[in-house]
This record gives C-alpha cells, structure tokens and sequence, in this order.
C-alpha cells in the first residue's frame, strides 16, 4: 500500500494501512466489512419518522446506476418519492385492497419506484434465446446495489414487489407500457428492534464446487 489509508472497520476499529500491518490484512479487513455490511442488511418494515436527506438518497442512486447489466443495458429508472403528502398518496394507492400487508410502507419517509426500462437490443435476442429476462436480473443487481448503499448510510430498506402498479402509475405519470416491477421502502430505523439473524438455508444446500 503506497500511501497511508485509514480503514474504518465493521467492528469500529481503525486500522492503519501505513506498513504497520500488511496489505493482505487490509484486504482482509475490506472483506469482513463488506461481509458486515451484508450481515447487516435486513428487510425493515417499521421506519422512524425522520426525514432522509437528499444527499444519501443520491449516494444510493449513485451505487445503483454503477450497477453492471445484461450489454450494459441499464434497462431501470429510480422514481423517489419524498414529498410528504405525495407519498402517502402513493402509499393510499399502492397498498389497498389485497396489497395491505404491505401497509407497513405508509412508515417509511421515502418510497422508490424502480421502472424496468427497455434493454438494448442485443441484451433483448439474447434473453430470448436464452429464455432469460435479463432486464430483470439487471434491476434486481442495481437495488440491490441501493439497498446496500442505504445500509451503509445507516438506512433501512424494504424491496416490495405486491403492490397495485395500475394505482401507482397515473400517480406518478408513469406512461401506461411502462412496467414498475419494484418498489422500494426507505427511511431510518431503529436498529434495537431488528431480529439479530437472517434466515437463510445451509451453506452446502445452495453452493457446491465443481459438481452440482
Ligand atoms: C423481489 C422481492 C420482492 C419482495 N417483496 C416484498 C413485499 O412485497 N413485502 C415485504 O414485506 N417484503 C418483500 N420482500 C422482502 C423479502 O421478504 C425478504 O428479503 C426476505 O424475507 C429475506 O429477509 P431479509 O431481507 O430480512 O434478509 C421482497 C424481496 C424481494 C427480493
């Protein structure tokens, strides 16, 4: 490491990258703090009611739009909705009906409307080749990017994928053969209250080397 470089890590340390420790030991610090990260995010659906500052929410569109995609497409539009009232109009709209159960959203200061755009042309034969949507693939990278973005900023987040998209359309003035596959919940959380684990299958169940 040429120059010196403090390291904020997962477990709040500091870590002087300055020849006091060696390089693959600051790599291996990266590593624990982007696993950390991971750890850390869990889905949020009880938001505290404190405004989300315009400057994080575009730290979270930054890490979305560096998002890699199907011949890099960048088949997604970000929608934020943080007008007050315009959100609980949105929220009214989008979770009436069969979609309550996600009423929870109606906590959230900040609602994003991912819109899957058209991919490249390319990116379009080859998923139909291939029988896969790859736009699809592409949002769910770029949120996910998002999300984790707002985890790290110390946001909550929820993806949302019931809700009533007709109601929500003409809200937004989203054009009628535009498709919003994602909704997005956004806002600051208290961190005492989240579950400590994740929910998740064995290891040796979802991965496997060399064979299936
Ligand atoms: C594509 C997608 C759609 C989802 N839709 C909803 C939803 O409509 N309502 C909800 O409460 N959670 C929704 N979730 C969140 C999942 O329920 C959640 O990620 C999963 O249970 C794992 O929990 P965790 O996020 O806390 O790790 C969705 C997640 C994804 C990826």
């Amino acid at each position: 490491m040429q120059s010196e470089s403090l390291t904020k890590t997962s477990i709040g340390i500091r870590i002087n990258c300055h020849s006091i420790i060696t390089e693959i030991e600051c790599i291996e610090a990266r590593i624990v703090m982007f696993l950390d990260l991971v750890r850390r995010r869990k889905s949020v659906r009880d938001f505290l009611d404190i405004p989300v500052e315009r400057e994080k929410i575009g730290m979270c569109l930054e890490a979305a739009r560096l998002a890699p995609s199907a011949c890099n497409s960048q088949p997604w539009k970000f929608i934020v909705v943080d007008d007050r009232q315009l959100k609980n109009r949105l929220c009214n709209a989008a979770f009436g009906g069969i979609y309550s159960i996600n009423s929870f959203c109606k906590t959230a200061p900040v609602i994003v409307v991912v819109v899957s755009e058209k991919s490249k042309f390319l990116a379009r034969i080859g998923g139909m080749f291939r029988g896969t949507k790859y736009y699809l693939i592409d949002i769910g990278i770029a949120i996910e990017h998002f999300v984790l973005q707002a985890e790290d900023l110390d946001l909550g987040t929820c993806w949302i994928g019931w809700f009533n998209e007709g109601a929500i359309k003409p809200i937004l003035n989203i054009p009628a053969h535009e498709k919003a596959d994602i909704l997005i919940a956004l806002g600051y959380y208290d961190k005492e209250k989240l579950r400590s684990e994740h929910d998740r299958e064995p290891m040796d169940k979802i991965a496997s080397f060399n064979s299936y």
